[in-house]
């Protein structure tokens, strides 16, 4: 395989995208990573050489442009929670993007593509519409097999500037006293956002992962409760988690998904019904050893000034 030189990110402005932009920098790769606001993304995400292009990438005939001269394409487009409540808005952005994203990938003549999907992801039996559409693109891009495609499933990542131990201090902090947890018996393996970056620049020019999917954990599990209650010890908060029946953890998702900004839906805590852990985790095959988190979170979560913060946050997205 000749050497990479440029890869475009779909989704690269984000949480995750921004650790791999500059672990491919480190390998003398440049990144395209188009967005849909520039002026704020710029701000945030520092990376030499790095092409930030505002693009809706949406648009069949810009996804064709921004692919121009590249040698890959990464794509780490992915929501939460849609708009509206009937599936359409997961479905746009995780299927038909896709589906737009093949198509280009064939117009352009890019042979490879890495595609961010989720554990749990499951198109005929995944309970929630973002495990059944995670799942549905999923099939879509390994079905392309003129393509040399690589699927990624990781848990819930963790690292500076996440959102989830993050979100859960904001929500321990903004609680009174008493902290409601829904779904609190939900497992999960915690995987650094560091190994997932590791493992997608890994496998990038590697051939023995064409055509391969890639389950992603850490070296624990823990249930969501335990997972809050070590947010509070770790962020130094002093609050009681108290651990919702199932009956009210549906209740709390149906009022809180009617509140603006959508804090918790029901598509989350049906998500939350099946674990999130790995039968195998595939980050050792990748030759990355998984990091635990109590080498990582209470380096942020502790309490540390604003530059102590930026600093590690900068190291750590080099590593
Ligand atoms: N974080 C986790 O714990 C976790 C766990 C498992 C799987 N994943 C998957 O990993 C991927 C990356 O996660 P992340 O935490 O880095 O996400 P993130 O921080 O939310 O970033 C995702 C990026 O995707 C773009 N985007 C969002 N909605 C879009 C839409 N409708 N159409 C086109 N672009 C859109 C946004 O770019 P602009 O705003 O700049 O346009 C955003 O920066 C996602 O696919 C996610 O499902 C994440």
């Amino acid at each position: 395989m000749t050497r990479m030189q440029r890869v475009c990110i779909l989704g690269g402005s984000g949480f995750v995208g921004r650790h791999i932009a500059n672990r491919l920098h480190d390998r003398g790769i440049h990144s395209r990573i188009p967005t849909s606001y520039r002026e704020r993304t710029k701000q945030i995400l520092v990376v030499p050489g790095l092409e930030l292009i505002q693009a809706n990438v949406h648009e069949p005939d810009r996804l064709r442009e921004l692919f121009d001269e590249c040698d890959a394409v990464i794509n780490l487009v992915g929501i939460l929670n849609e708009k509206g409540f009937d599936g359409s808005g997961f479905r746009r952005a995780h299927v038909e993007l896709t589906d737009k994203i093949i198509a280009a990938c064939r117009e352009s003549g890019i042979r490879r593509l890495l595609h961010m999907s989720a554990l749990g992801a499951d198109a005929e039996n995944g309970p929630s519409y973002y495990q059944q559409t995670k799942g549905e693109a999923e099939q879509h891009v390994l079905a392309a097999d003129d393509l040399d495609v690589t699927v990624f499933r990781p848990s819930v990542i963790f690292g500076p500037e996440d959102n989830f131990f993050n979100q859960f201090a904001r929500l321990l902090k903004l609680s009174a006293g008493v902290f409601p947890l829904p779904t609190p018996k939900a497992r999960f393996s915690p995987v650094y956002v560091g190994d997932v970056a590791e493992a997608f620049v890994t496998a990038l020019q590697d051939s023995d992962t064409f055509g391969k999917s890639y389950d992603l954990c850490g070296p624990e599990t823990y249930t969501l409760e335990e997972l809050v209650r070590y947010t509070a010890e770790t962020a130094g908060i002093r609050r009681v988690v108290w651990p919702c029946s199932d009956r009210l953890s549906r209740l709390q998702a149906k009022v809180l998904q009617r509140v603006p900004g959508k804090p918790y839906s029901m598509d989350n805590y049906l998500s939350a019904t099946v674990d999130n852990v790995c039968a195998v985790n595939n980050l050792p095959q990748l030759g990355i050893e998984p990091t635990g988190m109590n080498a990582v979170v209470p380096g942020y979560l502790g309490k540390k000034t604003e530059r102590q913060r930026y600093n590690q946050f900068r190291q750590m997205a080099r590593r």
